[in-house]
C-alpha cells in the first residue's frame, strides 16, 4: 500500500511517525520487527489486515470488543448523535441526554449501593479519578493521613502515573520512576504457584488476607485508605481468585475502615457470566471502575462509579471545599455515551452475559480436555469467557521456563501464523484468551484446535532446543 503524496508505503509511514505502546521502539522504527499489521476491517470475532489475512481475534482487541466487530447499530447511534450534538462539556451542571440515560441504565444494573458515575476516556484515567476521590474522601472526613492505596502484585490498573503505580508489574515501573509514594502492593492470590504443600484454596486465601493485614499493621491502619483489585486478576495472568479470597480480604478491609475499589474494566458488562465480576465473587465494593466493555471499544469511555458511603462524603466536600474540582474536557462525552447505550442494548438483548456463562463453560471444558495433560501446560484456568494457559518447563516439578526462551510470545506467534490472535501476557509464560462475548461453539472449537497446533509446534521446537526438563 503506497500513499501517492509521500511515495511511502503505509507501513513505512507508520514506522516513521507513530509511537506504539509496548513495542521495541528502535527495532520497530528501523524495520527490524517487520511490517505493522494494519487492521482494516472486522466482523463478528474476526479481523482482516492490509494483506487480506483474516484472524480469529480470541482477545477481543484488548478484551474490549465484547459485542464483536462491525456492529452497525453502534456506528449508527454514534452518527445520529454526532449530527445532533457531537460535543458539549459537563462542567458546572451541563449535561446531555445520552449521558443521563446511560448513567441511569448503569446504576439500575449496578450493585444497590452505587449512586453516581464520573466519566473519563480510559480505564487508566478512571483509576486516576478513583485515587483522587479516595484522597478527597479522607480529606473531607478530616483524616488527611489516611491516603495509602494497596493494590496487588501483578494487578493491572492502567499505565498513567497513579494507575501505573497501582499496576503491580515491574515492567510498568522500571525506568518510569514508578510507583509513586503511597501506593503499596500485597501478594498475588495465585494458588498454583503460591500455595504451600497441603494448603487448601481456602487456607491459602486466609493467608493472603493475613499478609494484607500484616501490611496494613506495618503501614499503620490510620494511613491506609483503599484497596484496589480486579475481581479476576487480568493482564497479570488471568487468575481467578482462590476460593473464599474476596470474603477474607473484605473482612480485613472492613476491620480497618478501608474502601474497596473493584476494577471492573475487564469483568464489567458480562465477561465472566454476571453483569459485574463483583457479583460473581460476592464483592461489595465502595467504588467501581468501568471501561472497555462499556462501549466495546467503539469509542473511548470509562467510568468511576461511586457508592453511597463515598457519595455522601463527596457531597459534604462541596460544602467544605467548594465545587468538585476534577474534570476533563471530554468527561461525559455524548458520543461515548451514545456508543455505550447502543452497545449495552446489544449486551442485554443478545444476553451476552448468558453466552459468557454457557459458551464460557464450553470454552473452559474444551481447554481442560485438550491441555490439562499437555506436557508443557502447568495450569489451565479461567472463568466465563476469560481463559489462560500457563506454560512450564517441568510439569511435575513445577518449574518455569527461563524467561529468555520467551515461550509465551512464541506460542502467541505460532497461533498468529495459524490465523489466531491470543495474547502472551507480560509476566511469565501465559497465553490469554478473552474472545468477544458473541463467540459461538464452532469458533471456540477453532480457537482450541489452532491453539493446540501452535502449542504442539512450540513444544517440538523446545524439545529440539533441549529446553524441556521433562517431556
Ligand atoms: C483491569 C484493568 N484496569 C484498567 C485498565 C486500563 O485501561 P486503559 O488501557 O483503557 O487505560 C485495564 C487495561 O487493560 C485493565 O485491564
Amino acid at each position: 500500500m503506497t500513499d501517492p503524496q509521500h511515495n511511502l508505503s503505509l507501513e513505512e509511514m507508520d514506522r516513521q511517525s507513530v509511537i506504539h505502546p509496548f513495542t521495541h521502539l528502535k527495532d520497530y522504527a528501523s524495520g527490524g520487527l517487520g511490517d505493522p499489521r494494519i487492521v482494516q476491517s472486522g466482523s463478528g470475532v474476526r479481523i482482516t489486515d492490509q494483506k487480506g489475512r483474516t484472524y480469529i481475534d480470541s482477545f477481543a482487541g484488548l478484551y474490549c470488543v465484547n459485542v464483536g466487530y462491525g456492529r452497525t447499530e453502534i456506528a449508527e447511534a454514534i452518527y445520529e448523535q454526532a449530527k445532533k450534538l457531537a460535543y458539549y462539556h459537563a462542567y458546572a451542571g451541563h449535561s446531555n441526554e445520552p449521558i443521563i440515560r446511560l448513567s441511569d441504565y448503569i446504576l439500575r444494573h449496578a450493585p444497590d449501593n452505587m449512586r453516581r458515575i464520573y466519566y473519563g476516556m480510559s480505564g487508566s484515567d478512571a483509576n486516576e479519578t478513583q485515587a483522587k476521590i479516595v484522597w478527597y474522601y479522607n480529606n473531607v472526613r478530616g483524616l488527611p493521613q489516611k491516603k495509602k492505596i494497596i493494590a496487588r502484585e501483578r494487578g493491572y490498573h492502567g499505565g498513567s502515573v497513579v494507575s501505573g503505580s497501582m499496576t503491580g508489574l515491574a515492567v510498568f515501573h522500571n525506568a518510569f520512576d514508578l510507583p509513586v509514594a503511597g501506593i503499596k502492593h500485597t501478594s498475588v492470590p495465585h494458588y498454583y504457584w503460591g500455595a504451600e504443600a497441603g494448603e487448601s484454596e481456602r487456607e491459602f486465601s486466609k493467608r493472603c488476607a493475613r499478609e494484607l493485614e500484616a501490611m496494613i499493621q506495618a503501614e499503620g491502619p490510620d494511613t491506609v485508605a483503599a484497596f484496589i483489585g480486579e475481581p479476576v486478576l487480568g493482564t497479570g495472568g488471568i487468575i481467578p481468585p482462590p476460593e473464599g479470597y474476596w470474603e477474607e480480604i473484605q473482612k480485613v478491609l472492613e476491620k480497618y475502615d478501608i474502601l474497596l475499589i473493584a476494577d471492573e474494566v475487564v469483568c464489567g458488562f458480562g465477561r465472566i457470566g454476571t453483569y459485574f465480576g463483583s457479583e460473581y465473587y460476592g464483592m461489595k465494593p465502595d467504588l467501581m471502575t468501568v471501561a472497555k466493555g462499556l462501549t466495546s471499544g467503539y469509542l473511548p469511555l470509562s467510568g468511576a462509579i461511586v457508592g453511597e458511603k463515598v457519595w455522601k462524603v463527596l457531597e459534604e466536600g462541596s460544602e467544605k471545599f467548594g465545587p468538585f474540582a476534577h474534570g476533563y474536557t471530554y468527561s461525559a462525552h455524548p458520543l461515548g455515551a451514545a456508543a455505550a447505550l447502543a452497545n449495552l442494548a446489544i449486551v442485554e438483548s443478545e444476553d451476552l452475559a448468558g453466552n459468557a456463562r454457557t459458551t464460557g463453560a464450553y470454552l473452559q471444558e474444551r481447554m481442560q480436555a485438550v491441555f490439562a495433560d499437555h506436557p508443557i501446560v502447568g495450569e489451565v484456568r479461567g472463568v466465563g469467557l476469560l481463559a489462560a494457559l500457563e506454560f512450564v518447563a517441568d510439569k511435575t516439578g513445577k518449574q518455569r521456563f527461563d524467561a529468555s526462551a520467551k515461550v509465551g510470545p512464541r506460542v502467541a506467534a505460532a497461533c498468529l501464523e495459524r490465523g489466531l490472535i491470543a495474547r502472551a501476557l507480560p509476566h511469565g509464560d501465559i497465553l490469554g484468551f478473552a474472545p468477544p462475548l458473541v463467540i459461538g461453539r464452532e469458533d471456540v472449537d477453532a480457537v482450541v484446535d489452532l491453539t493446540r497446533q501452535a502449542v504442539d509446534a512450540v513444544t517440538d521446537q523446545l524439545a529440539r532446543e533441549g529446553l524441556l526438563k521433562a517431556a
